[in-house]
């Protein structure tokens, strides 16, 4: 579907609301990863070359619908200004007089933002009447946060239907990726599904099944798989209860053609800590009083096979219990796989969601893969074929 981009848009002279999603991990009042801060560059500086006054609407944490002072985007200025590397100004309410003020204001060059959206309940409400008051603050509207789309909320999906309204380069660039991993991919495509639950992928594997070649199970969840194979999995995570859920996902993918690969090998351990005495023992040979903590050497090098037959590879969760070692080694060695041949310009390799890319970044494979997604919870709701609001709006716009 079609959507406008900057390119038709009046810029000069416009304020433009440019909906972000600069919700950053903050520790000790520092931010830790400023992601997210540099991938709304592009956009905001386009902007400015094209002599308009970019307005930031953005959501921070989950206040739900209060003013809550840890939550006040104040304390992002300094890191933004510093990332964007022109001056940010700050409206302590994203509506009213002082918010008016502030965009009335606005010297060229400069940029506004405005305080969390998500303090006034109206925001996750998708209220009318707050995206009207948001509306009166700009000319134009750009969605830049992909990664908020999969909210129907005032600044991701009200305002489209009331300004002129565009994707910016980054909500652009994740379609994009999105689009050539599956909506339009290069065959053979693998999906590599990793992290603990299975309860939270069940919708993305159904969805899977229909749009790739082969999916490649590790993490906690491959424990279910194996589970409703009748393997004794002893002491590792499992939901037992969903082995129903994944024996009909192995049915409707052996009917859709789409393999499931399960591991053929594991790491084992006694403690779930770093550094713990492991082995590797085949998939069905996990000791009762042990728990599977990653894929074994095995799995990897078919894995690594694998990709290296395939033209696509789209990559959701931890193979392996990565936060501690040595059980990040499966997710690490196949990582490095898909980034090396990403690199050699044999692979299209695209990762997104949670904690994928901390699991990606720590071995430096992400770096090198085509694109990671900015995204989470929207990247998850993309893969199971959910329409999001956010880019909806913007289609319907254009
Ligand atoms: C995210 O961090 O995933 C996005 O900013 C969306 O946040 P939310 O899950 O609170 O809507
Ligand atoms: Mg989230």
């Amino acid at each position: 579907m079609a959507y406008r981009t900057l390119d038709d848009l009046d810029l000069k002279g416009r304020r433009v609301l440019v909906r972000v999603d600069i919700n950053v991990p903050v520790r000790d009042d520092r931010v830790t990863d400023t992601t997210r801060m540099e991938a709304i560059r592009p956009t905001v500086l386009e902007i400015l070359a094209g002599g308009g006054l970019p307005v930031l609407l953005a959501h921070f944490g989950r206040p739900k619908g209060k003013a809550v002072p840890e939550l006040t985007l104040g304390q992002l200025i300094d890191p933004l200004t510093e990332v964007l590397g022109t001056p940010v100004q700050f409206s302590p309410d994203c509506i009213g007089p002082m918010a008016e003020r502030a965009a009335d204001r606005l010297a060229a060059g400069h940029v506004l933002l405005l305080e969390n959206t998500r303090f006034h309940p109206g925001e996750e409400a998708n209220d009318p009447a707050f995206a009207q008051a948001l509306a009166r603050l700009g000319e134009a509207y750009v969605n830049d946060a992909f990664s908020a789309a999969h909210r129907a909320h005032a600044s991701t999906e009200g305002l489209a239907r009331l300004l002129p309204s565009a994707a910016g380069r980054l909500m652009q660039a994740e379609l994009a990726a999105l689009a050539g991993a599956l909506t339009d991919p290069e065959r053979p495509v693998i999906a590599v599904i990793g992290g603990a639950k299975i309860s939270t992928k069940l919708e993305l594997l159904g969805n899977l099944i229909a749009r790739v070649d082969q999916i490649v199970i590790g993490g906690g969840m491959a424990n279910t798989f194996l589970a409703a194979r009748g393997i004794d999995v002893g002491k590792s995570l499992c939901e037992h209860d969903l082995a129903g859920a994944a024996r009909e996902i192995i049915v409707r993918s052996q009917a859709a053609g789409c393999e499931l690969v399960l591991p053929t090998d594991v790491v084992v351990a006694r403690e779930f800590k770093a550094g713990a005495a492991s082995a590797v023992v085949a998939a069905d040979a996990c000791p009762p009083d042990a728990m599977i903590l990653d894929l074994g050497p095995a799995s990897v090098e078919d894995i690594k096979a694998r990709f290296a037959l395939a033209k696509t590879v789209v990559w959701n969760g931890p193979l392996g219990a990565f936060e501690i070692e040595p059980f990040n080694a499966a997710t690490d060695a196949a990582a490095l796989a898909a980034a090396d041949l990403t690199q050699a310009g044999r692979l299209l390799s695209v990762a997104g969601g949670g904690d994928t890319v901390a699991a990606l970044n720590a071995s430096g494979a992400a770096a090198r893969f085509s694109y990671v997604s900015t995204a989470g919870g929207a990247f998850l709701e993309w893969l199971e074929g959910k329409t999001l609001p956010g880019v909806a709006a913007l289609e319907a716009a254009s």
